[in-house]
């Protein structure tokens, strides 16, 4: 039994930022996002009763271990809901670099809950397929859908009001993200342990819980309201917070490079020039620069020429997860 489905991945607008559950990832706060166009994985997975083990290749090579089993952990869940101990074989490919804060996980764990779920024909809606999602990685749960996406937190313990949501289809409104990429490197320390690290031992980890629900509501109407500039400043302004809250973890850490910061210096001067743009960091150096589409390529060409930018790329918001007929390249 075989699927094939693919993903967008997605970055965070109002960031998710530590988990209140590890093993089913639920969030201590809600999060917003937009899914890019650009970046994308198609996988393909396979069901056989004869198999003995899973097996998983991405990008034409062998996944290492760690990335073997956590999939192995994750097809569990979709082999209990299926009530099946078949094994599966999953190829992914893609064009989102791995591992590097780049929200690669969530368009991978996105297009495998989709393809392993049709593979055994157990039909899930979109809320529970951001349900499943979510348990593969949290950003996962919002690449279900495009455009702009809201993923509430939720509050019940096992995780069933928490899944993501869509505010706005990508054709709807047209803004861009120029991506500023530092490094294809894999990055020192995972979102995963950044944020646990972060929830345990940052003094300004309170602060950030307290001005989050307020950064959503006004990121929400922003979006409904199709108002830029709000949404902008509120984008930037969450990725200021959460990344405070790394300085003053223990020991404290700073995911950014010296790259990041030259990009968003630059991002304050084209503001100051009069092109309006907003910058974004997840858990990772590169820079996401949300604009309008007819400021994208003036911006890319603006931060192109900075020390240290391996590449740039010009990304839309992009659509949900599909299922596709064969295994094309993403
Ligand atoms: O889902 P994860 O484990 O890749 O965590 C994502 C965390 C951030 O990218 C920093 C924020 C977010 O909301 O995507």
């Amino acid at each position: 039994m075989r699927a094939v489905a693919k993903a967008h991945a997605n970055i965070a607008l109002v960031k998710y930022w530590g988990k209140r559950n590890e093993s089913l990832i639920l969030p201590m706060n809600g999060s917003i996002s937009m899914t890019l166009r650009e970046l994308s994985v198609v996988t393909a997975v396979e069901f056989h009763p004869r198999w003995q083990t899973d097996q998983l290749i991405i990008n034409g090579s062998d996944a290492s271990r760690t990335d073997l089993e956590r999939m192995t952990r994750f097809l569990n869940i979709v082999r209990d809901l299926a009530q099946t101990d078949w094994r599966a074989h999953v190829v992914s490919r893609g064009n989102v670099p791995l591992a590097s804060g780049l929200a690669s996980s969530s368009s991978a764990y996105a297009a495998l809950a989709t393809a392993s779920t049709e593979a055994l024909r157990l039909h899930l809606d979109r809320t529970h397929l951001s349900i499943l999602a979510r348990q593969g990685s949290g950003s996962a749960a919002r690449s279900i859908y495009g455009g702009f996406v809201e993923w509430t937190k939720g509050e019940r313990d096992d995780g069933t009001d928490s899944y993501a949501r869509l505010l706005c289809s990508p054709d709807s409104w047209d803004l861009s993200m120029v991506i500023a990429i530092v490094g294809y490197g894999a990055k020192k320390i995972s979102s995963r342990e950044g944020m646990a690290r972060v929830v345990a031992t940052s003094v300004f980890y309170r602060d950030w819980l307290n001005t989050v629900d307020d950064d959503l509501d006004n990121a929400r109407r922003a979006i409904l309201q199709r108002d830029f500039t709000t949404l902008g400043q509120i984008t930037e302004a969450s990725t200021y917070k959460m990344h405070a809250t790394t300085m003053g973890a223990s020991p404290p850490f700073c995911y950014w490079q010296a790259p990041t910061l030259e990009v968003i210096h630059q991002v304050e001067r084209l503001r100051d020039h009069g092109i309006e743009c907003y910058a974004s960091v997840d858990a990772g150096p590169h820079v996401g620069i949300l604009c309008k589409d007819v400021n994208a390529h003036r911006i890319c060409e603006a931060v192109s020429g900075i020390l240290g930018i391996a590449h740039v790329l010009i990304t839309r918001p992009g659509p949900e997860t599909k299922i596709e007929e064969s295994f094309n390249e993403a």
